[in-house]
């Protein structure tokens, strides 16, 4: 028998544990208190003083401070959870006066062309291609790991748990990297699931979202023991899946679905932690096809019904709802969408706890941009600088903060190493075929995406300076570049000016990480690419390219697979 979720340490969805009580009904939020005391006072709180954040935080105090005069007279804490909370406030705001900014400039990428060849952290690519072959999928370490610090520090003041997105790349590897630095995981399905659980993390930083869960899933969810690898045989640290603990945090989307996962909690013998996703109805001027928190959108529950919800399921013995999700769209290039959400669904927070309930979460989704050009991005600060200042009460009053991040984090980490078959003229133009297109990289032919590509190899002066959608140099020759698929769909890029390339040369998709593999498939049967990762200087396969045999057969009908690696 598994015993009921705790809320222990070590999670990054965890929040308060202590209840130690001072004043009345108000429990001290200890490892909230640390959280928000070891903030690494950075850009958002220096540009805090004399801002919008700054007033907000100053507002925010001036309210703590009215509140407790007509209230905690007879107190005799020294201090109480609010009157704690604004003094670290205040702590911070006296701290970035006298620390100096932290910040570095933002940086795209490690991607950079030296003496005409492109080098991934100072590897060289073609290198790589010239063992692994192509299409292969090149991440850096430095990359990611670099856009995942300047994210959390510019989120720090509101400490949330950057849970990242499982779908936008889920190579373990990749999984491992960002758990080492402190991420948890947004998953959609039991093999994402089981993908976090494979790379070793920890099942208490999981989030489950997904408008489609099915009960077997929430079941694996919860208790091991229903876990589809259970009784394979496969060990993580020594362990089957069986007694792995439940995850922190699913994610319902429908009133039918909290029946549902009440029913599976019944059944594991466990109380199952969730949040409501909702849906605004904001529109997050994305594509349409990944635009999600529009009401004409299936994702989430509308945003007036949640109190109800609240009001039917927040004393079941199987659940703990705590609070709200939300997830608006991507890729995302304003904070304004958050900010607008954020004011809706702060209304029917305060609705909820009125109605009696306690809202310890709010999981503001992913959807964060990616530079696709050069600088296209806004920096974290700037989102930081709006939505910070909204979420500063609630975590003050010991709600935790959760973040689902895919695409900012990994997009340009990544990019995909094609090579040219042919190269043939029409009377439509030049054509660059390459030997893969839309079934290693989907986003151009799905969503009409932007994705720079440059030969690996160029001449004098080459070099991009900037990547753009526009762009300059000598000798640039205007090409449609496509791969093998029988689509017209299948092009990366068309009409684009790029140095003229032979049958045989390197290309690479730029800001390919996200979404790429993981959307990659073996349409017209082409094996799916190969992953290899760059991690200070030298390289190593984390995902072996698929075989023909494989692809047709299953990898059981093929035995090892090499992997290749060079310091
Ligand atoms: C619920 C949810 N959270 C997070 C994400 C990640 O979005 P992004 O990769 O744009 O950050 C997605 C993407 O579809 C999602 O559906």
């Amino acid at each position: 028998m598994i015993s009921s979720p705790t809320r222990g340490a070590g999670s990054p969805i965890r929040g308060p544990a202590s209840t130690a009580r001072c004043c009345g009904a108000h429990p001290t939020p200890s490892r909230q208190a640390r959280a928000i005391a070891s903030i690494r006072i950075d850009r958002v709180v220096l540009q805090s003083i004399g801002s919008p954040l700054g007033a907000r935080v100053t507002e925010f105090r001036a309210a703590l401070c009215a509140r407790r005069s007509g209230r905690a007279q007879g107190c005799r804490e020294e201090m109480c959870r609010e009157e704690r909370a604004a003094k670290l406030i205040e702590q911070c705001i006296l701290a970035a006066a006298i620390t100096p900014d932290p910040t570095e400039p933002p940086r795209m990428d490690d991607f950079s062309y030296t003496n005409g060849r492109l080098h991934a952290e100072g590897v060289p690519v073609d290198e790589i291609a010239s063992k692994v072959g192509t299409p292969t999928f090149v991440y850096s370490s430095a990359t990611l790991l670099g856009h995942y610090r300047r994210l959390a520090e510019a989120f720090a003041p509101v400490d949330p748990a950057i849970c990242f997105a499982v779908k936008s790349c889920g190579n373990p590897e990749i999984c491992r990297l960002v758990a080492g630095a402190g991420a948890g995981f947004d998953v959609v399905s039991v093999g994402e699931l089981e993908r976090v659980w494979l790379s070793g993390a920890p099942m208490s930083g999981v989030v489950f979202a997904g408008v489609g869960k099915r009960r077997d899933e929430m079941l694996a969810a919860l208790d091991g023991r229903f876990s589809p690898l259970a009784g394979s045989g496969v060990k993580v640290n020594g362990m089957g899946p069986e007694g792995r603990g439940p995850i922190g945090l699913f994610n319902v989307e429908s009133e039918q679905e909290l029946e549902v996962l009440e029913d599976a909690a019944r059944e594991a013998g466990v109380v199952a932690s969730a949040t409501l996703r909702v849906n605004p109805d904001v529109d997050a001027k994305t594509h349409r096809h990944t635009t999600t928190g529009k009401r004409e959108n299936k994702l989430g529950i509308d945003l007036a019904r949640a109190p109800a919800a609240f009001d039917r399921f927040g004393d079941s013995p199987h659940l703990n709802l705590r609070g709200l999700h939300m997830h608006l769209g991507s890729p995302i290039y304003s904070p304004d969408p958050y900010t607008e959400a954020l004011k809706r669904i702060l209304i029917r927070i305060d609705e909820i706890e009125r109605n009696g309930h306690r809202i310890d979460r709010l999981n503001i989704g992913g959807g964060i941009g990616a530079d696709y050009e050069t600088g296209s991005t806004p920096s974290y600060s700037t989102y930081a600088e709006r939505i910070v200042p909204m979420l500063l009460p609630l975590v003050g009053r010991g709600v935790k903060i959760l973040m689902e991040p895919g695409r900012t984090l990994i997009a340009n980490a990544g990019v995909l190493l094609v090579r040219v078959e042919y190269v043939k003229e029409t009377s439509g133009g030049r054509f660059v075929v390459c030997d893969a297109g839309m079934n290693a990289l989907i986003r151009p032919a799905l969503y009409d995406a932007f994705h720079f590509v440059w030969p690996v190899r160029v001449g004098e002066g080459q070099a991009p300076a900037r990547r753009s959608k526009k762009p300059e140099g000598p000798g640039l020759v205007p090409s449609h570049v496509v791969g093998p698929i029988c689509e017209s769909a299948d092009a990366f890029i068309r009409d684009w000016p790029m140095p003229p390339v032979e049958r045989g040369d390197l290309l690479a998709v730029f800001s390919a990480g996200a979404y790429g593999m993981s959307m990659a498939s073996t349409y017209n049967d082409h094996p799916l690419p190969a992953e290899v990762l760059v991690d200070k200087g030298s390289w190593r396969t984390i995902r072996a390219r698929q075989s023909v045999a494989a692809m047709l057969l299953g990898p059981e009908a093929c035995g090892p697979q090499p992997a290749e690696t060079t310091a």
